[in-house]
């Protein structure tokens, strides 16, 4: 077996509150960003991109702060290949004790067509834009969108101007999850081979999922040279999203005899990082993802159990704990006290203060009187559905009762605290969730189209709690909003306006172009 510390030393960039929140409908509120930030600092990863600073006030603002919190990790903004985004980047990274620009122009034939610039002008513009972002920072990354459609000779090029105008490291995106791990490989070992300087930088990999390769990939470019991957915790990114942390940091410590590489990564804390930005995100992880899924580590076939029983080995590849999983039994009822409801959440990886743990302990306490047992799942549902929402929102839920049965109209009572004064109203639908979301449009019109409306059973029996996720969407503007509650209809209603909720937050950036998805890369200018 190889000396880990021999191993070439992989860095992981997180890009989670950029690249992750770029996803429609994973809009972020400024706190959730805080505690992600801290989680991934104290994890291990190296690079934080924290945000996009010149596309909102609020990106401004997170980034500035996790750039003043971070206690290791190096604090990176994006910005377009203009001075006045490298400027705004600056002025929020500069407070990290380890600041880095991230600075970027699209470099393949349709990328180019868009500002209008011709190779000769682009060239100039790369080498402008990197040596002005040099001078303000000692750590540059730069890439070129769409790399992996780039012409090579023209990749080449770009690349060499941008090292010799100081980028430290040159970051090669699969914009579209278009490449393959051979054609990954190949392109970073013609870069090394091929543009002088580049053995004095560092490469790195960020691939998307279009075509469900992007991990794989990662660790193509990685095996051919790059030393640094870009990542986001769950895969979060927009379409297919991004390569996933836990996927490449555990592909390399379980596949260490292939693939000999190290990270700084604290695998245990995968799974509370996992579920945290799975819940401020709105997106929940499918069943069946890799290493973070619910039933990545559960055995339902016979053999399987069999097997597991006698040597765990015969169907894991990894134990739960390493990614943070507990490996404990305590059953939860309605005679556990405070102090074993903290060290169960411990376990599950919540570390609550104190008032965060008597809110939870109220609730687990109702929950405990509703059901027989109270599963792990049902403990992650409470603290997930705390965390969801917030004291200050502008809109709670106060009461409501429903009525449904085979004779319709359905019916609900709904009291909406609005700003902190209650109203009540009557709604009929047809069937009692319609009956209740009608209600919360009474009281709080809004022109938000219902995209998505999905209910899972946390765990099993007619007493499960159900989670509700629903997305909408308002002028382009998407929120996600999710709730538990062993009433799927209570649940609804809560995640509903969770949702809403959402949506005012982010009606309330201001300028037009205030949210980061309104920001157009293609205005380099
Ligand atoms: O996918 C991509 O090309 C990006 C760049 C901004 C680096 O996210
Ligand atoms: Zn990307």
């Amino acid at each position: 077996m190889t000396d880990k510390t021999s191993q070439a030393r992989v860095l992981i960039f997180d890009t989670t509150l950029r690249d992750g929140e770029q996803s429609p409908g994973a809009t972020m509120t400024h706190q959730e960003k805080l505690e992600i930030a801290a989680m991934l600092d104290e994890m291990g990863v190296d690079i934080i991109e924290a945000g996009f600073p010149i596309a909102s006030e609020g990106d401004f603002a997170a980034v500035s702060e996790i750039a003043r919190l971070a206690k290791t990790s190096t604090i990176c903004g994006l910005a377009r290949a203009n001075y006045k985004d490298i400027d705004r980047c600056w002025e929020a990274v500069k407070h990290a004790k380890s600041p880095r620009i991230h600075t970027f122009i699209g470099t393949s034939p349709l990328h180019r067509a868009i500002p209008n610039l011709d190779m000769d002008q682009m060239a100039e513009r790369i080498h402008d834009t990197v040596t002005h972002a040099r001078n303000l920072c000692d750590n540059v990354q730069w890439s070129p969108m769409d790399a992996t459609r780039t012409e090579h000779d023209y990749l080449c090029r770009v690349v060499e101007i941008a090292i010799k105008a100081g980028a430290t490291t040159i970051n090669i995106p699969d914009t579209v999850g278009y490449t393959a791990p051979r054609e990954s490989a190949a392109l970073i070992r013609m870069l090394l081979e091929r543009v002088p300087g580049a053995d004095k930088i560092i490469f790195a990999t960020h691939c998307h999922n279009d075509l469900g390769m992007a991990t794989a990939n990662s660790l193509a470019a990685v095996e051919a040279g790059a030393r640094q991957i870009e990542c986001t915790i769950n895969g979060l990114g927009e379409r297919a999203g991004n390569t996933a942390l836990e996927e490449v940091v555990m592909a390399m410590k379980v596949r260490n005899d292939i693939l000999p590489f190290r990270t700084a990564i604290d695998t245990t804390k995968i799974i509370n990082i996992s579920r945290k930005v799975a819940t401020v995100s709105g997106f929940p992880v499918q069943f069946n993802k890799a290493i973070v899924g619910k039933n990545a580590f559960a055995h339902e076939s016979g053999i399987h159990q069999d097997g597991m029983l006698k040597n765990a080995e015969t169907f894991e590849i990894m134990r739960p704990t390493d990614v943070g999983l507990s490996d404990t039994s305590l059953v939860m009822g309605k005679h556990s006290g405070r102090a074993a409801l903290r060290a169960k959440l411990r376990d599950l990886g919540y570390e609550l203060a104190d008032n965060q743990l008597n809110d939870v302990f109220v609730r687990f306490k109702a929950l405990a009187d509703r059901k027989k047992e109270v599963y792990d799942d049902d403990l992650i549902a409470l603290v997930s559905d705390q965390e969801t929402s917030a004291v200050h929102d502008t809109l709670q839920v106060k009461r409501l009762r429903v009525v449904c049965g085979t004779e319709g109209p359905q019916e609900a009572e709904l009291t909406l605290s609005i700003d902190g004064v209650d109203h009540s109203v009557d709604a009929t639908g047809d069937g009692p969730v319609d009956a209740a979301f009608n209600a919360v449009k009474m009281l709080f019109p809004h022109k938000a189209r219902l995209q998505l409306y999905q209910v899972q059973a946390v765990t099993e029996g007619t007493d499960a709690q159900a989670t509700v996720s629903v997305r909408i969407e308002e002028e382009g503007r998407i929120a996600t909003g999710q709730s538990a509650d062993t009433d799927t209809v209570v649940a609804s209603v809560k995640a509903y306006v969770n949702a809403l909720n959402r949506l005012i937050t982010r009606r309330k950036k201001t300028a037009p172009d205030a949210d980061v998805k309104g920001v157009s890369y293609r205005d380099a200018g």
